[in-house]
C-alpha cells in the first residue's frame, strides 16, 4: 500500500472516500464537524437518528454526502472522547482500513490522524496509522492453492495532518511506520510458515537474501563450523532431528566507524516438540512459532535497514529443530556449552536457553554495548503476563528502562520481572555446573537466571515473547511483535549516539 501525507479540509477532497470520526456522545470529531457544516447538518441528522452512535470501532459508509467532493464518507466510531487514547486510536484506524479494503474504495483520505490523542503528537499518530493500516490488510495465504481474492483492495491511503507545517514530520513518520510494518510483516510471514517450509536452512536463506537486498553482511555457519566453535549446548538440541542446524550472523554497520555494536539474539527453534520430554498433543502445531524470536531479529533488521538508521547492529540466530529420536538428548544428559560451563539437561523441552546460551557467548567477541535476546522461552510467561506484555529481565537497570520506554512508545509493551540472586539457587545441579530447569516456581525468572550465567561480560536484557508473538484459536497467527519495540529502541539508541 502507498501512503501520502496531506493537509486540507475534508469536504474539499476529491477522493473515493473520506474517513472521519464520531465520538460516543454522538459528537462528531473535528473533521466530521467540518463535513457536517459543509453539508448543512447532514451528518448530525444521521447521528441524531441513531445510525452512528460512535461506539469504538463501529462504521457507517455514506454515499453522495451533500457539500462534499468525494464519492463516499466513512464514519468511524471513536468511543468516549475522554477515553480516546492510544488503544482506541489504533483500533479505530484498523477498523477503518479493514472496511475500506473490503468495500470499493481503492484510495481514501483518513482524517482520524487529526484527532487529539493524549501525549501523542502528529508524528506518533501518523506512524501508528500506517502500522494499523498495514496490519489491517495483512493476509497469509501463501500456502493456500486458491487464495481468496480481495476484489478492489485499498491501494493508496492519504493521511491528513492539521497544518502545512506538519507535512515534513508527517512524511518522515509515514516512512518510519512503513519500514516498521515491513519488518513486522516479515516476522509474521516467517512465523506463520509451517515448520516443514520454515526450516533453519530457510531462515538462513531469508537472512542472506535480505542482506543482499539491503546491503549488509550475512554469514551462515553449518554444523561443522558450529562444532568447531564448541557450541555443545546448542548442538545437543539438534540431536534428534534430521534437519541440519544453522547459526546465522548478520552485521549491519551503518553507525560511527569505531563505535561498538548492539547485538540482537533470536531463538530460532523452527519446531519445538519438546524432544524426549515430549509436549502433549493438543496445540502442538503452535510450536512452529518457536522461531518468533529469530523472526523478530530478522524483522528488526529489515526495519532498521529500510530506515537506514545510523547504528552498528549485529544479529545472531541459532536455528534448529527440537525433536525426539534415537540420537536425541535424554533427560539427565550433561553437555558442555561454548563458555565451558557444563549443563545437566533435566528437561529437553527447556531447549531455548540451551541454544541461546551459546549464541550469547559468541556475542562476547563483539565487545557489545548491549545484548538483547528475544525468545518464546517459557509457558510461565504466558501465565504471568498473558498476551499483552513481553516479559523483560535484565542485568542493567538503564537498559531495562530504555526498553520499557520504547515498548510504551511503540505500543508494544514489556513488563519487567526481577532477576534477584535468590532465584539462581533453583538451578542447582548435583552432576553439572547447573541444570537447565529450575522447577515450577518463577519459571520465566529461572529461565533468565540460566541465561544470565552467559552474560556476565556485557549489559544484557532478555525479552520473553512466548505470550505475544502469536495468537491462538480462531485468530491463530503471528503478530510481528516485538519488532515495533525493538525498532523503536534501536532508533532511540541511534539518535542518542549521533
Ligand atoms: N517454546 C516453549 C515455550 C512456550 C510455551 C512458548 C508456550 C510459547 C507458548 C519452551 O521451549 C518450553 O517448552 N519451555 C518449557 C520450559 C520448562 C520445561 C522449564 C515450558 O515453558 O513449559
Ligand atoms: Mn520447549
Ligand atoms: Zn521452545
Amino acid at each position: 500500500m502507498e501512503f501520502t501525507i496531506k493537509s486540507g479540509s475534508p469536504e474539499k477532497q476529491r477522493s473515493a472516500c473520506v474517513v472521519v470520526g464520531v465520538f460516543d456522545n454522538r459528537k462528531p470529531g473535528l473533521s466530521a464537524d467540518l463535513i457536517d457544516r459543509a453539508s448543512n447538518g447532514y451528518l448530525s441528522e444521521i447521528i441524531r437518528r441513531g445510525d452512528m452512535e460512535g461506539k469504538i470501532g463501529s462504521t457507517l459508509l455514506l454515499h453522495n454526502v451533500p457539500g462534499t467532493l468525494c464519492d463516499r464518507v466513512l464514519l468511524i466510531g471513536l468511543g468516549k472522547e475522554r477515553e480516546f487514547r492510544e488503544k482506541e486510536f489504533r483500533q479505530a484506524t484498523r477498523a477503518a482500513v479493514k472496511l475500506l479494503n473490503e468495500t470499493g474504495s481503492y484510495e481514501a483520505v483518513l482524517y482520524l490522524t487529526e484527532e487529539a490523542v493524549k501525549r501523542r503528537d502528529i508524528a506518533w499518530r501518523v506512524e501508528h496509522a500506517v502500522l494499523m493500516a498495514m496490519d489491517a490488510v495483512y493476509r497469509f495465504d501463501r500456502m493456500k492453492s486458491h487464495p481468496e481474492e480481495v476484489r478492489r483492495p485499498l491501494r493508496k491511503l492519504t493521511l491528513s495532518v492539521p497544518q502545512r507545517s506538519d507535512l515534513p514530520a508527517g512524511e518522515a513518520a509515514a516512512r518510519r511506520g512503513l519500514a516498521i510494518a515491513h519488518g513486522a510483516s516479515l516476522a509474521r510471514d516467517l512465523g506463520n510458515l509451517p515448520g516443514n517450509v520454515c526450516t533453519p536452512g530457510y531462515l538462513a536463506e531469508q537472512a542472506l537474501a535480505m542482506g543482499k537486498e539491503l546491503g549488509f553482511k550475512v554469514q551462515v555457519l553449518e554444523r561443522a563450523e558450529i562444532e568447531k566453535l564448541g557450541m555443545g549446548s546448542f548442538l545437543s538440541v539438534t540431536n534428534g532431528s534430521a534437519e541440519p542446524p544453522r547459526f546465522i550472523i548478520m552485521e549491519y554497520f551503518a553507525g560511527a566507524k569505531r563505535s561498538k555494536p548492539h547485538v540482537l539474539v533470536g531463538k530460532g527453534i523452527t519446531f519445538d516438540s519438546g524432544g524426549i520430554s515430549l509436549k502433549p498433543g493438543p496445540e502442538m502445531d503452535e510450536m512452529k512459532y518457536d522461531m518468533c524470536g529469530a523472526a523478530a531479529v530478522l524483522g528488526a533488521f529489515r526495519s532498521i535497514a529500510e530506515i537506514g538508521a545510523k547504528i552498528n547492529l549485529v544479529g545472531l540466530i541459532p536455528a534448529c529443530e527440537n525433536l525426539p529420536g534415537g540420537r536425541a538428548t535424554k533427560p539427565g544428559d550433561v553437555v558442555t556449552s561454548m563458555s565451558g560451563q557444563t549443563i545437566e539437561i533435566l528437561n529437553t523441552d527447556a531447549e531455548g536457553r540451551l541454544i541461546l546460551c551459546d549464541a550469547l557467548t559468541y556475542a562476547e567477541r563483539y565487545e557489545p554495548v548491549a545484548v538483547i535476546d528475544i525468545a518464546t522461552l517459557t509457558g510461565a510467561c504466558v501465565i504471568a503476563l498473558g498476551h499483552v506484555a513481553s516479559g523483560l529481565l535484565s542485568n542493567t537497570e538503564t537498559l531495562a528502562r530504555a526498553l520499557l520506554i520504547a515498548g510504551e512508545e511503540a505500543y508494544d509493551r514489556a513488563w519487567q520481572l526481577p532477576l534477584w540472586d535468590e532465584y539462581q539457587e533453583q538451578l542447582q545441579s548435583n552432576f553439572a555446573d547447573f541444570a537447565n530447569i529450575g522447577g515450577r516456581p518463577a519459571g520465566t525468572i529461572t529461565a533468565a537466571c540460566f541465561l544470565s550465567r552467559f552474560t556476565k561480560k556485557f549489559e544484557w536484557a532478555h525479552l520473553d515473547i512466548a505470550g505475544v508473538a502469536h495468537k491462538s484459536g480462531k485468530e491463530k497467527g503471528a503478530t510481528g511483535r516485538p519488532v515495533p519495540l525493538l525498532t523503536r529502541y534501536l532508533l532511540d539508541v541511534a539518535s542518542r549516539e549521533a
